[in-house]
C-alpha cells in the first residue's frame, strides 16, 4: 500500500501559532502569565461570556465547576450515558452521584422527555453534553432546571463555536466547560476554558484552580507586584500555561474557519452516504443552531454492511484509514457498573448506538481527495459499487 495513514483526526496549527509559541518559549514567561491573560480575554470576546476561566483540561473544569457549587456527599448530578468517562469522573470526584438518563436516538443528546422523572430531592445539578458539536435544546432543558431550581453545567468539550438560536454555548446559560485536546474543534496541546455568568462560580474557580491562592505567581513575580498571597481554601493545580495559551490565541483566530470546513466536509459526507443503506446518518434537530462538527459519526446497520463497528473499523485501517469510538457506553465500564449498580439494559438507546457508532475522518487540512479516499474503502469494504 502507498498511500499514508489517514488519521480521524490531526490538529491545524499554522505559522503564527508556532511563532508565538516559540516567542513564548524564549520570553522567559511560560507559566501562567501574559499569554493565558490576553487568551482569556480574546476567549471573553469570542464567546461573549463575562467570565472566561482557561484551565489544563476540560476535566478540570468539570471538576471545579462542580466543586463551585458546593455538592454535599449523595447530591445527585444527571447526565447522559453517551459521553466520556470525565464527565462522570469528575462527578465522583466532586463526591457526588450520578444519575443518568437516557438519549434521544435521533440527536444522541440527553433525552429531555425523561430527564424529569430522574430529578429527586438530592438532585443538585444537570450536566448535558453538547454531543459531537449539536447543541442540546437549551430552551427546554432550562426550563426544566428553573422549574426545580437546579443548577446546569453544560460539557461543552464538543462545541466551542456552536450556536443554539443564534446565540454561541458560552454566551448564555449557568456554567459551560469546553476542550482544547488536540482532537477537538481548537487546541492547547491539553487545555480547557469554564464560562459562566456567575461571579461567586468564577471567583471559587479561580481560587480552585491555583492553590486556592487569591493571587497568580505571575502578579507575584512580575515588576510591581508583590510577594504576599493569602490561601482561603485547599486548591488544585489546575492552571493553564502560557506555552499553552500562545497556542490558543492563533487556534482561536482560526475557529470560525476551522468549523467551515468541518461544517462543508459533514455536508458532502452527509449529501454522498445518504443513499447507502449501510448507514443511518446524523439526525438535526429543528430548532435553529450552527452545527461545530466536532465529530460526523453516522450508525452502522450490521445487517445490510454484514460486518459490526468493530469490523468495521478493523477494515478500515486495513486500508490505511484512521476512525474513532465517541464512545462506549459509560455506564458498563466497570467502576461505575460495580460502584453504582449499573448494568446493560439500563439505557437501552445509548447501549445500541454506542455499539454501532463510528467517528469518520473530519478535520480542518483535510482534503476532498482524502474524504474521497474515505468514501472509496468504504465502497470496497461494503461492495458498494
Ligand atoms: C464529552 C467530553 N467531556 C469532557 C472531556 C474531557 O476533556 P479534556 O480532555 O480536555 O479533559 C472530553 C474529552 O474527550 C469529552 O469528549
Amino acid at each position: 500500500m502507498t498511500e499514508t495513514f489517514l488519521p480521524f483526526s490531526r490538529p491545524s496549527i499554522n505559522q503564527e501559532a508556532i511563532d508565538e509559541v516559540v516567542d513564548c518559549l524564549k520570553s522567559g514567561w511560560i507559566a501562567t502569565g501574559p499569554r493565558v491573560a490576553q487568551f482569556t480575554e480574546d476567549l471573553k470576546k469570542y464567546l461573549n461570556a463575562p467570565h472566561a476561566l482557561t484551565l489544563m483540561s476540560a476535566t478540570g473544569g468539570l471538576h471545579l465547576a462542580l466543586l463551585a457549587l458546593d455538592l454535599k456527599p449523595g447530591d445527585e448530578v444527571i447526565t447522559t450515558p453517551l459521553t466520556f468517562a470525565a464527565t462522570l469522573n469528575a462527578i465522583v470526584l466532586a463526591g457526588a452521584k450520578p444519575v443518568l438518563v437516557d438519549i434521544d436516538p435521533k440527536t444522541l443528546n440527553i433525552d429531555l422527555n425523561q430527564v424529569e422523572k430522574a430529578i429527586t430531592k438530592k438532585t443538585r445539578v444537570i450536566m448535558p453534553v453538547h454531543f459531537a458539536g449539536l447543541p442540546v435544546d437549551l430552551d427546554a432543558l432550562y426550563t426544566i432546571a428553573n422549574k426545580y431550581n437546579l443548577r446546569v453545567i453544560e460539557d461543552a468539550a464538543h462545541a466551542i463555536g456552536t450556536e443554539y438560536k443564534n446565540k454561541k454555548i458560552g454566551s448564555f446559560g449557568d456554567i459551560q466547560v469546553f476542550s482544547f485536546h488536540p482532537i477537538k474543534n481548537m487546541t492547547t496541546g491539553e487545555g480547557g476554558c469554564v464560562t459562566t455568568r456567575d461571579d461567586v462560580v468564577a471567583k471559587k474557580i479561580s481560587l480552585l484552580r491555583f492553590h486556592g491562592i487569591d493571587r497568580d505567581s505571575w502578579n507575584r513575580y512580575g515588576k510591581g507586584g508583590t510577594q504576599d498571597y493569602e490561601v482561603v481554601l485547599p486548591g488544585f493545580k489546575y492552571n493553564m500555561t502560557d506555552i499553552q495559551a500562545a497556542l490558543g490565541i492563533h487556534q482561536l483566530k482560526a475557529l470560525d474557519h476551522f468549523n467551515q470546513r468541518r461544517n462543508e466536509l459533514a455536508d458532502r459526507y452527509h449529501e454522498i452516504l445518504s443513499s447507502w443503506s449501510q448507514w443511518t446518518l446524523p439526525e438535526r434537530p429543528d430548532f435553529q443552531h450552527k452545527h461545530a462538527w466536532h465529530l460526523y459519526t453516522p450508525l452502522l446497520n450490521e445487517s445490510v454492511a454484514k460486518m459490526n463497528r468493530d469490523e468495521f473499523m478493523i477494515a478500515m485501517k486495513e486500508n490505511n484509514i484512521g476512525t474513532g469510538l465517541h464512545f462506549r457506553a459509560v455506564h458498563l465500564y466497570p467502576y461505575y457498573r460495580d460502584t453504582f449498580g449499573f448494568k446493560l439494559g439500563d439505557f437501552p438507546h445509548a447501549e445500541n448506538i454506542c455499539e454501532r457508532i463510528v467517528s469518520l475522518p473530519l478535520f480542518p487540512d483535510m482534503t476532498t481527495a482524502e474524504q474521497d479516499r474515505v468514501i472509496d474503502a468504504m465502497k470496497k469494504i461494503f461492495n458498494v459499487k
